[in-house]
């Protein structure tokens, strides 16, 4: 037997020959449905392949050292900025008391209008004016140790220097310094105001939390306070209602609402206290075509309540109101969990050829299995008539 011959033997398509090939009408339409479904199926077999799918991820947050920004925009319409302050605690021990870089603090009229943005300056007289050896009192607060040699010249000067050694300062009344530079007129005339704080904190990721409390605040190893004074015996009421425009971690992205936007609380008491209690999730989202970009979710639970007011008898200067201050609190945890959001084609090309292959080859074979159907019945049909 030749080489060829050889061949021929394991050859699985097995040509019919030319003369026994009958074309039939069945044959052309079961032909044209079965081209019209290998179509229909390539085409969804296509939107398959392009589409997109969110594959989340939960795994354990292993970065270490990260920093956490903070974005917030909130209005107190009836405490003016003069004596609401912001500070910043976590348990590292890092304070920011005081916070006043990345954030802008607005002076509000009472109709909400703005009256000015820039850093407030109440104490902007300075010492103008002043000799030059004048060296002013400070009322007998002095910290230990600079007795004889602390000079007030400005109001500024005698209020640090209270806050120093742990003394409510008030208004300024009947402080020589303060008198001069009509603090405690200009202390009166912002009463009606308000105040919009808006801004990015940046802090340790870390537990923590953030308040809005009034007056200034010191420090002592133990405790943290806050001079109430002006807040208390003011004549006009100031309250902590509050309206959160905006709160969230790290940067924007479209998918992540923040459940506390748009919230507004109002209070008629003065001695309100909020609570927001946030857990914090990392969250990164990773899309095609994009660097993958690194921000935060967060739930919050809110508590709040009226707080009996009073003196605090081991600081009796600081009116320092028992069960806790007037203010809006702000708790934040971090979630040792982090959320991945991977987006990812749901196939690969090859795959899709595979698709395609199986939808030509399998729907063909059925094809003509159906046309060989009926063309046996038709061919029995036919014998039967004959005879
Ligand atoms: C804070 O929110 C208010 C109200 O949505 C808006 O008018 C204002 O521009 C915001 N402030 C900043 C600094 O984004």
């Amino acid at each position: 037997m030749p080489p060829r011959r050889r061949l021929t033997a394991f050859d699985a398509f097995t040509k019919t020959v030319e003369d026994a090939r009958v074309r039939t009408t069945a044959g052309g339409v079961v032909t044209i449905v079965a081209v019209v479904i290998i179509i229909l199926l390539i085409v969804s077999e296509w939107s398959d392949y392009r589409r997109i799918v969110n594959r989340p991820e939960l795994i354990v947050d292993k970065t270490r050292g990260e920093r956490l920004n903070i974005n917030l925009n909130i209005t107190f319409p009836t405490i003016p900025c003069e004596i609401l302050t912001l500070d910043v605690m976590d348990v590292s021990g890092e304070q920011q008391t005081e916070v006043t870089h990345g954030i802008i603090k607005t002076r509000l009229n009472e109709d909400g209008s703005v009256i000015s943005t820039e850093q407030l300056d109440l104490h902007s007289t300075g010492d103008k004016g002043l000799d030059p050896g004048y060296c002013g009192p400070c009322y007998g607060a002095v910290p230990v140790g600079e007795e004889g040699t602390r000079c007030c010249n400005t109001c500024e000067d005698v209020r640090r220097a209270y806050q120093e050694v742990g003394w409510a300062f008030g208004d300024g009344h009947g402080v020589e310094q303060c008198e001069r530079e009509n603090y405690p007129k200009r202390l009166q005339e912002m009463a009606h105001e308000g105040c919009n704080i808006a801004g990015t904190l940046s802090v340790n990721k870390v537990v923590g939390n953030f308040h809005f409390a009034p007056g200034k605040s010191y420090s002592s190893p133990n405790t943290h306070l806050h001079d109430l004074n002006i807040y208390e015996t003011s004549a006009v009421r100031h309250t902590f209602t509050h309206h959160i425009h905006h709160l969230s971690f790290g940067p924007h992205h479209h998918t992540v609402s923040n459940p506390l936007d748009g919230t507004v609380k109002e209070t008629d008491e003065r001695n309100f206290n909020y609570m927001y209690f946030v857990k914090v999730v990392s969250t990164r989202f990773e899309r095609i075509g994009t660097l993958p970009l690194d921000t935060n979710q967060y739930s919050v639970t809110s508590h709040e309540r009226a707080i009996r007011g009073g003196r605090d008898e081991d600081h009796p200067n600081t009116m320092h109101a028992r069960g806790g201050i007037p203010g809006v609190f702000f708790s934040y945890d971090i979630s040792p969990m982090k959320v991945i959001n991977r987006e990812e084609r749901s196939k690969s090309f090859g795959s899709f050829l595979i698709g395609v292959c199986a939808v030509a080859g399998g729907v063909l074979a059925v094809a003509s299995v159906i046309d060989r159907g009926v063309w046996e019945a038709d061919k029995a049909l036919n014998r039967k008539k004959a005879v």
